[in-house]
């Protein structure tokens, strides 16, 4: 099969006509590939080989194809199934014509759904959905909570600090468009009327502004809910101080340098989403409800996907260095 294979870490991927096909095992689905999303970790995994890879290894994350053939022990999906899933970081992936997952990860595609919008999902929206619903806990209101959803003026506030990016596209979305959240955003100037489009009542320029000032003018010195950081340590770090008592903060990058005084009640969490494939079965049965989940918001319109565009296999290693640079 053709294939974009990285025969040694920090070398130049290159495409290959002769790539032995992989079989699946008896958990596992074969997938004809159709689209393999780019994401920040692909071009990053090339200098950073996982101990488990054979070489020659073949990236690519996220993944959307049709069922080819099904491991003996597969029951819930058959051959010609529209699929998609985010793939193991510590095996072989998707830059290929064909690709293996376990079938527990994966999840069917609805008709009203593309190919690449679904690809453009998992490590992105995935991520975003750990951050915003499981660890932000955005949709509840708690019982103790007498503010109302319907009150403009009283919704749980959230601050997306690198709301331009992937990740930070699909937070902005499942905060105010799943949870009903007041969303704010950072980002460069020239992304302001997208953060904005995609949900964000206020926009910060974090190049400029004081984050933490503008979180408390908002919340009229309440502080946020919760701050969701998608950008490294120095703002994980000051996102602390934007929350209100009891916050939450969330990290995807680099954790804060130190904790919270017990006495302010702030909790930290990180979302690492490629690592459920280093726990148990239950942690990829997580990874296969988020997809059925996020790819059923798609269908009904609640999200959208990003502005995508789509390349080919030989194109991927230039891409790789833009995304560096
Ligand atoms: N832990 C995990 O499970 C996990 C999962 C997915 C991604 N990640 C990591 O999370 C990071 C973000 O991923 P992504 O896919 O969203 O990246 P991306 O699409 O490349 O977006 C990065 C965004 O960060 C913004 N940015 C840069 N410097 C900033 C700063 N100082 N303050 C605020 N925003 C800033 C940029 O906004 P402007 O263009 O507006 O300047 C840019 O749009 C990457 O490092 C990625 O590897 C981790």
């Amino acid at each position: 099969m053709k294939a974009l294979i990285l025969e040694k870490a920090n070398e130049k991927p290159k495409v290959v006509n002769d790539f032995e096909k992989p079989v699946p095992k008896e958990d596992e689905l074969l997938v004809k590939v159709h689209c393999v999303a780019l994401n920040p970790v692909d071009y990053k995994l090339v200098s950073w080989p996982q101990t488990t890879w054979k070489f020659p290894h073949i990236l690519g994350l996220d993944v959307s194809g049709v069922v080819e053939e099904i491991g003996e022990k597969v029951k819930d999906f058959q051959k010609g199934d529209r699929i998609y899933y985010h793939g193991s970081l510590f095996t072989r992936g998707g830059f290929a014509e064909f690709a293996v997952c376990k079938a527990i990860v994966a999840a069917k595609i609805p008709e009203e759904v593309t190919f690449e919008e679904a690809a453009c999902l998992p490590t992105a929206g995935f991520t975003a959905y750990i951050c915003c619903i499981k660890n932000c806990v955005l949709q509840n209101q708690p019982e103790w909570d007498n503010r109302s959803n319907e009150d403009e003026t009283k919704r749980k506030v959230v601050l997306i600090n690198g709301a331009a990016g992937g990740v930070g596209g699909y937070c902005l979305q499942i905060s105010k468009k799943i949870c009903n959240c007041e969303v704010i955003g950072t980002c460069s100037p020239n992304h302001a009327d997208y953060v904005r489009k995609l949900g964000a009542d206020h926009v910060i320029d974090y190049n400029t502004e004081d984050i933490t000032k503008r979180a408390k003018e908002i919340t009229k010195g309440r502080g946020v809910d919760a701050f969701i950081d998608l950008v490294g340590q120095d703002s994980t770090t000051e996102g602390l101080n934007a929350l209100c008592f009891g916050g939450k903060l969330c990290y995807i990058a680099s954790p804060p340098k130190a904790l919270p005084p017990m006495f302010e009640a702030k909790s930290v969490s990180s979302c690492a989403l490629g690592w459920a494939y280093t726990a148990d079965e239950l942690a990829l049965h997580e990874l296969g409800f988020i997809a059925k989940t996020m790819v059923n918001w798609l269908k009904e319109k609640k999200i959208s996907s990003p502005d995508f565009k789509t390349i080919k296999l030989e194109e991927i290693p230039e891409y790789f260095e833009l995304f560096e640079s």
